[in-house]
């Protein structure tokens, strides 16, 4: 019984463990301001993060470009408004971004 409990205990800690890293990625995207410009759903001042998922799926050097591109800024890719450079996000921040942007695909 008491194994059972514990068992149950660590099943609950790994899925909160789990929620708790998306649920930061969410909060760091805040914390740099993206979510002033870019849902994941639905298209605001730049695309939903789950188009850009789609639009880069399966291409090689996905990540470094679209790195750059929050780093840097970039233009014309979606439409007429750029993205301005983003200085207050570190390289290391960029590619964890990324990476969470580019899991999104569907
Ligand atoms: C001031 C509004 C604004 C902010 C703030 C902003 N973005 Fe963007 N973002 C845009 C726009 C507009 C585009 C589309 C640019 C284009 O057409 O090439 C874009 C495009 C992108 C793309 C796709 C780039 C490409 O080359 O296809 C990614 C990835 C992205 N943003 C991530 C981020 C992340 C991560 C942050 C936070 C660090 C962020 N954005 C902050 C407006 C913004």
């Amino acid at each position: 019984m008491k194994n059972i409990v514990i068992a149950a205990g660590l099943a609950v800690a790994a899925v909160a463990l789990s929620q708790a890293s998306a649920a930061d990625m969410m909060a760091l995207a805040k914390s740099k301001n993206c979510l002033a410009c870019h849902a994941v759903d639905t298209k605001l001042v730049g695309p939903s993060y789950k188009d850009v998922a789609k639009k880069y799926a399966g291409k090689p050097g996905a990540e470094a470009t679209l790195v750059n591109a929050v780093l840097h800024g970039v233009s014309g890719g979606w439409g007429p408004v750029p993205m301005p450079a983003n200085p207050q996000v570190s390289p290391a921040e960029a590619k964890q971004l990324v990476d969470w942007i580019l899991a999104m695909k569907k």
